[in-house]
């Protein structure tokens, strides 16, 4: 499973990726609205950053096909590198990701809240889909449930289609849909702090730290080096 950063902030991810191996950032309008700047600012920021080989993707803000299409084309024209136009699972949006397809960009099927719904834009075409898990459980929803459905739906029709789940609110929600086979998940970058911070972890360290100190002090291996 991948990683990606659910952010529109350029320095918030320039310091995730980092520290972080996080392969890609994904925006929608909620998102963008936070930073209060230009979406084609954010976006031209936000490329700069990660690098031309890092996929970032955004979302159109049309609701008919054909308008779909144009802003995808002008989005990519302008923000280049690994793109993903992101395309709201809805009857018009199935058209747009068979144009887009046709077109040659590359599409993230966004707001799945069914397996069906997914399964449909896969078979439309789109490269990911992405399931919305913690607004599912909000609506009491077994969301790890549906999550897993579509993993195994893709893999016995033999779709290609990744699974980018989106949407949690706690740790266990993430490891959840890795088991069920989500390809990849996207998180806002605060949240990543939470996946790698372990008491325990703090614990041992403290315990090497106060052990090594006892007997070298302030030295560090390397102050130990042999040299030949
Ligand atoms: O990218 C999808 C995500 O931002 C929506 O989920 O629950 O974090 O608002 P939520």
């Amino acid at each position: 499973m991948i990683y990606l950063a659910d952010s529109a902030n350029a320095r918030d991810v320039r310091e995730l990726i980092d520290l972080f191996p996080i392969e890609g950032v994904t925006t929608n309008p909620t998102i963008m609205t936070r930073e209060k700047r230009d979406c084609g600012e954010l976006l031209m920021e936000m490329r700069k950053t990660i690098g031309k080989d890092m996929m970032l993707h955004a979302q159109t803000m049309q609701t008919c096909a054909e308008d779909m299409v144009r802003e995808a084309l002008a989005l990519n024209e302008m923000v280049g590198g690994n793109f993903y136009i992101k395309i709201p699972a809805t009857a018009q949006g199935l058209k747009a990701i068979r144009m887009l397809k046709k077109q040659g960009m590359k599409v993230t099927a966004t707001a799945i809240f069914s397996t069906q719904q997914a399964l449909l834009c896969a078979r439309a075409g789109a490269d990911f889909v992405a399931p919305y898990v913690n607004k599912l459980s909000d609506i009491c929803v077994d969301a790890i449930g549906v999550v897993g459905e579509i993993a195994r739906e893709f893999e016995n029709f033999g779709i290609e289609t990744q699974i980018l789940s989106a949407s949690f609110r706690n740790v266990d929600q993430v490891n959840q849909v890795a088991l069920m086979g989500s390809h990849a998940i996207t998180l806002p970058v605060p949240f990543y702090e939470k996946l790698i911070a372990h008491p325990m972890t703090d614990l041992a360290l403290a315990g090497f730290e106060a052990d090594w100190r006892a007997v070298y002090g302030d030295k560090k291996p390397e102050d130990m080096i042999l040299k030949a």
